[in-house]
């Protein structure tokens, strides 16, 4: 066996190309490097090739049951993926061709969690100190025998591979309180982290909307708290009711199938704050003056707290008796988030706790709560984590830190000799939309592309080796508010999990935004063989009409160019009608077309397989002249920006979905082509007004109406320029019904901005606006 020097990573692809082109049997030549994701720390070539298929056995040494569960599992995956069985064997004398994975306690990888994996034309043989590297030894297999995406026999290039992990503390964070998602979904979830080599799983169980966990002392908090009634309950597809939790039997088997793919569960009860479902359930017990509200219907931050009194303290150790008896994770996860304090502030029970503790704030009385619930934890054998609020009345002494609003509440932290996690909300909060394309479903406006994911660096250049030995891992989360379905899941966190991953996992000088985007078209096809419905954004060809269009519409013809996010392949397009193949022109340079003409698009990758879906755009008068919600901007530019979909709960992936600013309900169509322009049609919707903003409300804008239910303003060039047109808006319209708006406009010549308002009452419900069109006689 010929080897090749050792290629560190990505960074050295480059050098891999020119060295290792690898021959399979039928002579085909791979001038790639293995397809992995992350990618592992160290990698050769390798000569010869490997055939996986109905005849490949996978062998471990009898009564080693470390590589026995790596084994079964990945049988399991290749089942899964490939739909190839192969047989799993006990044997000291493994047939030649086999895949071989055994334990041994002097393996030449020392780092905990590694291993390593040779393929050669004679087998394949794992190694590892431990069972979680073994498991990922397999997981590698397993990618290196998907890469083609294709079913049952496969041929792998010889490689020798030895990785292990960057960091300990590899997670992923799913919010299940703002919407509900079952057993089968979370073990998808769990499936997808393994393949990812992923290691902690946040199970974000009780906020304001819901209490998930079932807890047998207090069944309130789950027949209570489990439920909410949603704006629009009952029409429109929406539940009556809506929520769920899981019992303790299935929170014991998702911990279970998690411990079987090496991964921790981390639950997370949020407290004080994000605790309206469990003071609807027990008000007498955990709520603060009294207050009896219902589980909450709006998203955002709600003023519910924990009361502070011993009858609130023996409620929660009593829930986290049984959390623990649950959950054998050392850390719990106890929020700290977005705590208002007003309750405690207005209470003169809470004021008067405070007084005899002789804490003089409620940051402070906050970091007292935490601190004892940490000691309490700590009694256990436990430790405490919480979000970066935790910092702010003073570190609580045991606890350690998950940095969300940025990084320094990590920095903080470990300078402060606390273990921290970094899961900083411009990097990886998954709930973000990931680009600004208006196919884009559900989810906050701000744009997290997968290239700034894959830039994050955990762990900050002002840490000293010892502060950055605090640094645990990173963590990407999903909060749910806008993800109502599996399918939606799906689409936020993946491909996103990828880059996340490696940086995770990967050693820091090995990553390459490059490399990586090499690599993740086998991804793709895994998600595709795996039936997962990753998001294509990252390659998504994005086709553009270049100029003014009052010159289009009067010429005939519109320069096009088409472009996707990440630059990455080849474009191919057609204009006839038929779908882009790999023999479809390549996108080079602008070019013209006449109106009307569709255009449709696909990317391709360098190994010449479409990557993503087709995209397409005619051009015509009617698609010219009309824009739709995602191509209008905000006005003026807002800091709440939502994509909402039509009512709160659907769960469809192509329910109508509308870009909302919380604190202006305005728009701007740009540039309108007004020459010859006679009237407008708006295509708008009554959405739920279903946020807690907190002390942010005093931030919305209302305009002043004329009619009960205001009216859709259109205005020239700015929102303080001459009013075009007024349409009141209905009254008899429930909320989710689409709203048509038509009338006429004023002759104008040239282009203008046109700025488009809403006057309703802001403690109605907001408002989208699905499309906007132009009418009339425009000049041909
Ligand atoms: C958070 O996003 N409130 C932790």
């Amino acid at each position: 066996m010929t080897q090749a020097p050792i290629i560190r990573g990505a960074r050295r692809w480059g050098s891999l190309l020119a060295i290792g082109v690898i021959c399979l049997g039928g002579g085909v030549a791979h001038a790639t490097a293995p397809p992995l994701i992350p990618i592992p720390a160290e990698v050769r070539a390798a000569s010869g090739s490997f055939a996986v298929d109905a005849h490949t056995m996978i062998a471990y040494a009898p009564g080693d049951t470390k590589a026995e569960a790596a084994a079964r599992y990945l049988a399991e995956e290749l089942r899964r993926s490939r739909g190839v069985t192969l047989a799993v064997t006990a044997t000291a004398h493994p047939a030649a061709r086999s895949i071989v994975l055994h334990s041994d306690p002097k393996a030449s990888v020392e780092q905990r969690e590694g291993y390593s994996l040779d393929v050669h034309s004679d087998g394949a043989r794992i190694v590892s100190r431990d069972a979680a590297g073994l498991f990922y030894g397999a997981v590698t297999f397993w990618q290196l025998a998907t890469a083609d995406g294709g079913r049952d026999a496969t041929r792998i290039p010889g490689v020798s591979i030895r990785d292990w992990p960057r960091f300990e503390w590899r997670g992923l964070m799913l919010d299940v309180a703002r919407h509900f998602h079952d057993v089968a979904t979370v073990k998808q979830v769990l499936d997808a982290m393994a393949e990812h080599k992923l290691n902690v799983f946040h199970w974000h169980l009780s906020d304001d909307q819901g209490w998930r966990i079932e807890i047998k002392r207090y069944p309130l908090l789950t027949s209570v708290g489990g439920w909410r009634t949603p704006p629009g309950a009952g029409t429109h597809g929406e539940p009556a009711r809506y929520g769920g939790f899981y019992t303790q039997e299935q929170i014991r088997e998702v911990v279970a199938y998690a411990a079987a793919r090496h991964i921790t569960v981390v639950p997370e009860l949020d407290m004080p704050g994000h605790a309206q479902a469990a003071v609807a359930s027990y008000p007498d017990i955990v709520g603060v003056n009294g207050d009896h509200p219902a589980v909450s219907v709006d998203w955002g931050v709600n003023p519910y707290l924990y009361n502070v009194d011993e009858k609130s303290f023996t409620f929660i150790e009593n829930v986290l008796d049984e959390v623990m008896a649950l959950f054998p994770s050392t850390y719990i996860h106890l929020g700290g988030d977005e705590a208002v304090k007003d309750q405690w502030k207005n209470s003169p029970t809470v004021q008067a706790r405070m007084k005899s503790l002789g804490i003089t704030d409620e940051n402070a009385l906050q970091s007292w709560f935490t601190d004892r619930l940490g000691d309490y934890l700590a009694k256990h054998g436990r430790r405490l984590i919480g979000w970066d609020e935790i910092l702010e009345g003073g570190l609580p002494r045991t606890a350690s830190v998950m940095s969300w609003r940025g990084v320094q509440g990590a920095i903080d932290a470990a300078k402060k000799d606390h273990d921290v996690v970094l899961a900083p909300a411009g990097w990886m909060y998954f709930d973000n939309l990931q680009s600004d394309r208006a196919d884009e479903p559900n989810g906050r406006l701000s744009v997290l592309a997968l290239e700034r994911v894959y830039g994050f660096e955990p762990v900050d250049a002002s840490l000293t080796p010892e502060q950055a030995r605090h640094v645990l891992g990173a963590e990407a989360t999903l909060w749910s508010e806008f993800i109502p379905s599996a399918r939606h899941i799906q689409h936020a966190l993946f491909p996103r999990v990828d880059a996340m991953a490696e940086i995770a996992w990967s050693p820091r000088e090995t990553r390459n935004w490059q490399g990586f985007l090499q690599r993740l078209p086998a991804q793709m096809r895994r998600y595709a063989a795996l039936d997962i419905a990753a998001s294509d954004t990252a390659f998504a060809p994005a086709i553009h009409v270049e100029g003014d269009i009052a010159t289009i519409l009067r010429n005939g013809k519109a320069t096009i160019t088409i472009d996707n996010q990440t630059a990455f392949g080849t474009l191919r397009y057609t204009t006839d009608g038929g779908a882009p193949g790999a023999d479809a022109k390549a996108y080079t340079a602008p070019f013209t077309v006449s109106l009307p003409t569709t255009v449709r698009a696909v990317t391709f990758a360098p190994d010449g397989a479409a990557i993503g879906s087709l995209r397409t755009r005619t051009v015509d008068r009617d698609n010219l002249l009309t824009r739709r919600n995602g191509e209008l901007m905000k006005c003026p530019d807002g800091s709440l920006g939502l994509r909402m979909p039509l009512l709160p709960d659907l769960g469809a992936m192509d329910t109508p979905v509308y870009d909302i600013d919380l604190f202006h309900a305005c728009w701007v169509y740009p540039k309108a082509p007004l020459d010859g322009v006679t009237g407008i049609r708006i295509e708008a919707a009554r959405l739920a007004r279903n946020y807690g903003l907190a002390h942010e409300l005093s931030k919305v804008v209302s305009y002043p109406s004329k009619t009960a239910h205001g009216e859709l303003e259109v205005h020239q060039d700015s929102c303080a320029g001459t009013m075009l047109a007024s349409f009141p808006l209905p009254e008899d319209k429930a909320l989710g019904e689409p709203i048509v708006l038509e009338g006429k406009l004023p002759a104008l010549r040239g282009e203008h901005d046109l700025c488009l308002r809403v006057t309703a009452p802001t403690d109605g419900p907001l408002y989208g606006l699905g499309s906007v069109k132009l009418t009339g006689s425009h000049p041909r």
